[in-house]
């Protein structure tokens, strides 16, 4: 091949249009490098459409007619002998188009244009043709040489290289496309679980804190009634007094008043004022054990905690609330054991764990139910073992207990949160462990490991 048309050649071939993805920017190099080797003023790609019976003018250039922005097209239907040649595959070398068989049908065209000869290349991409690029001659004497024929087969397969590199560039482009929205929708679903999150965290929040309240609630029950029983008998007793006083005035002011009566009168009205203080004085230590208790359930304040003291007001403040069922609560305790703590979580826990056994162990009316709450030295601190002789638990329940939700009476109103929350004040408020053994008919027992904080 001459050494210019290689030159040219091996220009377009390196040049970085050929492979920089953008077909409209290759194919003009292409197309003017053809003009450029075959000394042709006009040149152009057609490509075929959805099948091989018409094609269209994709890119012209003419040096002679600047306006080629016009898309022409011609079908199988018109140009039969054209379109049979094309299919087979061959470049079409016509000196003379208008008399060449391939091309004698395009002599409409050919006048239009001033074009006597035509050199047309197949373009193919993936082994398939695709369409052909036209090399068109202006000179009636023109001969393609076979240097020219083999120069404009190379430009056409360079186009095929082309067109690989576009066609790559654009699944590389649609790739990011779908990574970046692939990107957006998990950034989109994170976050609607975040938010699902949340808001189940703030559901679960305000479910525990309505629990706590809920045994606040019973422990506040428990108490206005138990308070209410010396209270109404002091009443009785002050009425009583009253209207005895009443008498004894009016005996006293018309003189009718006897010595007996006086005796009887002092005498009443002692009792009556025994009766009144003995009753007032339980109400009060009611409400202090209640207050000492009831207070702590909201301020956590950590103090060096006298177990068996706080437990004792705790425990006697509990009483009304297991009262119907009979239950009798012991507390034993080795010796006068301290524990730097949260005293208000501590007596949330054991009101829970009070209110379980009324609730879950202690289901037989008859038998004597018992709680026994021991306190023993520990080199951390102190372990709280509390045990019931209620009706225990079988093994499936007995380690699902502390989880949240987990109940056997939601039928009569269970929530299964009780035990969670005493899970979580005891080993993230306290710092400490809670371990739980029990036997079916036998009772169950909390062992709880309260360790001094700082
Ligand atoms: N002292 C106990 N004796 C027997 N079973 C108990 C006792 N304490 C708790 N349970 C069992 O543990 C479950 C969970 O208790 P809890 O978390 O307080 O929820 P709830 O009291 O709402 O059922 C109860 O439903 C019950 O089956
Ligand atoms: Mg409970």
């Amino acid at each position: 091949m001459q050494e210019r048309l290689e030159n040219i050649l091996l220009d377009v071939s390196k040049s970085p249009d050929i492979d920089g993805g953008q077909l409209d920017k290759a194919t003009r190099t292409i197309l003017s490098a053809a003009m450029e080797g075959l000394q042709i003023t006009r040149v152009g790609v057609w490509l075929f459409g959805n099948n091989t019976t018409a094609m269209h003018s994709e890119l012209i250039f003419d040096q002679h007619d600047s306006d080629t922005s016009q898309q022409l097209s011609i079908s199988e239907t018109d140009y039969s002998d054209y379109f049979a040649a094309l299919r087979k595959e061959r470049t079409i070398i016509a000196n003379d188009a208008a008399t060449h068989p391939a091309t004698h049908e395009l002599k409409i065209y050919m006048q239009q244009f001033g074009i006597f000869g035509m050199l047309d290349v197949p373009l193919r991409h993936k082994g398939e043709m695709i369409g052909v690029m036209c090399c068109e001659s202006r000179k009636s004497e023109r001969k393609w040489t076979e240097d020219e024929v083999a120069f404009a087969g190379i430009l056409a397969d360079i186009y095929g290289r082309a067109m690989s590199a576009s066609e790559r560039d654009q699944f590389e482009q649609m790739l990011l496309r779908q990574n970046e929205q692939l990107e957006a929708i998990v950034e989109q679903r994170t976050q609607s679980l975040r938010e699902a999150l949340d808001n189940f965290k703030q559901a679960q929040e305000r479910l525990i804190e309505t629990e706590k309240m809920a045994a606040l609630g019973k422990l506040v029950a428990g108490v206005a009634h138990e308070v209410n029983t010396p209270l109404g008998i002091s009443v009785t007793a002050t009425t009583h007094c009253e209207h005895r006083l009443k008498k004894l005035k009016a005996a006293f002011e018309d003189g009718s008043i006897s010595r007996k009566q006086l005796a009887t009168f002092i005498d009443d009205t002692f009792d009556a004022y025994t009766l009144l203080s003995s009753n007032l004085e339980r109400a009060a230590t009611l409400i202090q054990n209640f207050k000492k208790t009831a207070v702590d359930q909201s301020s956590f304040e950590l103090v060096n905690c006298p177990l068996a003291d706080y437990l004792n007001a705790l425990v006697i403040s509990l009483k009304p609330m297991v009262k119907k069922k009979k239950v009798s609560i012991a507390i034993e305790s080795e010796a006068d054991i301290k524990v730097k703590t949260y005293q208000g979580a501590l007596a949330q826990i054991i009101t829970n764990l009070v209110s379980n056994c009324h609730d879950h162990a202690f289901t037989e009316p008859d038998d004597a139910h018992q709680i026994l709450i021991t306190i023993q030295p520990h080199e951390d601190g102190a372990v709280v073992r509390f045990k019931d002789n209620g009706k225990g638990m079988d093994n499936e329940t007995r380690k699902s207990i502390f989880e949240p939700f987990y109940t056997t009476a939601r039928d009569t109103g269970g929530s299964g949160l009780g035990l969670s929350i005493v899970y979580n004040l005891v080993t993230r408020k306290l710092k400490g462990q809670i371990d739980v053994q029990s036997t079916p008919g036998e009772g169950s027992e909390f062992i709880l490991l309260i360790p001094n904080l700082s």
